[in-house]
């Protein structure tokens, strides 16, 4: 997206500048590939963004922005063995290249590289983005262990969803544009909006990710087509499908998920019963209705309206992603 293009050539030239090249290699070799494969890079331009929303110094929020990005490829090493993933932005996943111990201790490092990016605040505000930040990653754990949690469960609520996809997706996102709040100094009140902003953005952005899971480009996601539904996770699209469905449906649906392992069958009956209850439309429904609740955070904040004009147009761009 051009609009988003002047922060992320900041972010890809901080990721070069910042490449590991000290030993042990095999430790630090796997981080340099994830951070090399691209990705969109969209937590730390969400980052940078609220910084000059606030018109803040951009420049002392670069490396911040880089911990959250950090922080963001941990976390898909680590789920990339949990989800049993074999691609990631088209390549392949860092526990497929290199091995599983590999992504485990080369994610922890990654983890800690990700909060020594603040280092270098001030007191003040290095004790307010670190309390932001930790008490995000904290919440992420528990979002993923939710999402595995479900895996064995068929009964998941809608609302038992919504909280599990808050804590592994939308609370990284809030906690972007609330952080870039925190180092312009908005006020308390403007930062706590931009993080309702980012929590809702984040809502709508994981609901599409289940969303392309299915009914995405495998070539432009670059993830296996339908892995959500051989590892049985509990998407928002199962979720819709099980509360549209009819007896026989529901029964089909509570068997296929009990079977673990690749299985074409599995993969072909689930897909047909989704396309016959449309669950991609109340999808694409539903995420409109985040959309329109992080635009009513958003018109909230006391900015300059033409800035703010980025922010509405991140949000549409959002809504009809293909990667
Ligand atoms: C993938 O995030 C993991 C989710 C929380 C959905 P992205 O879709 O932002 O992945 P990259 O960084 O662009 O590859
Ligand atoms: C990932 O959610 C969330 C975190 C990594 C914290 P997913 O498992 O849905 O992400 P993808 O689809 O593998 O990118
Ligand atoms: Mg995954
Ligand atoms: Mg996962
Ligand atoms: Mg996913």
């Amino acid at each position: 997206m051009p609009f988003l293009d002047k922060y992320r050539l900041i972010i890809r030239d901080a990721i070069s500048k910042h490449k590991l090249t000290n030993p042990p290699h095999q430790l630090y070799d796997p981080i340099n590939y994830i951070l090399s494969i691209g990705g969109k890079q969209l937590r730390p331009i969400f980052l940078l963004m609220s910084c000059d929303l606030f018109k803040g110094n951009i420049e002392r929020a670069v490396k911040p922005a880089l911990g959250i990005e950090y922080f963001h490829n941990f976390s898909l090493m680590h789920d990339d063995i949990m989800d049993k993933a074999t691609l990631r932005r088209g390549k392949e996943t860092v526990h497929v290249k290199y091995d599983e111990n590999v992504a485990i201790l080369s994610g922890d490092a990654l983890m800690v590289k990700s909060f020594q990016m603040l280092e270098d605040l001030e007191p003040q505000l290095f004790k307010k983005c670190f309390h932001l930040f930790s008490q995000t990653a904290l919440e992420v754990c528990e979002g993923q262990q939710y999402d595995m949690n479900f895996e064995k469960q068929s009964d998941v609520s809608y609302e038992e969803y919504i909280n599990m996809i808050t804590g592994k997706t939308a609370v990284l996102c809030a906690c972007a544009f609330q952080m870039g709040a925190l180092l312009a100094e908005a006020d308390e009140e403007d930062s706590k909006n931009m993080y309702e902003f980012g929590k809702s953005l984040g809502i709508a952005f994981q609901i599409m990710d289940d969303y392309l899971d299915v009914f995405g480009n495998q070539k432009s996601v670059g993830k296996k087509h339908a892995g959500d539904i051989v590892e049985n996770k509990k998407t928002i699209l199962y979720i819709l499908a099980r509360q549209k469905a009819n007896e026989e449906q529901r029964q089909k649906l509570n068997g296929w998920y009990t079977i673990t392992g690749e299985n074409i069958d599995k993969v072909n009956e689930v897909l047909a019963i989704f396309n016959d209850l449309n669950v991609g439309d109340s999808c694409l429904e539903l995420i409109k209705t985040y959309s329109d609740q992080a635009k009513n955070y958003l018109d909230k904040v006391k900015a300059d309206a033409t800035k703010k004009q980025s922010f509405y147009k991140l949000i549409d761009y959002l809504l009809v992603r293909e990667s």
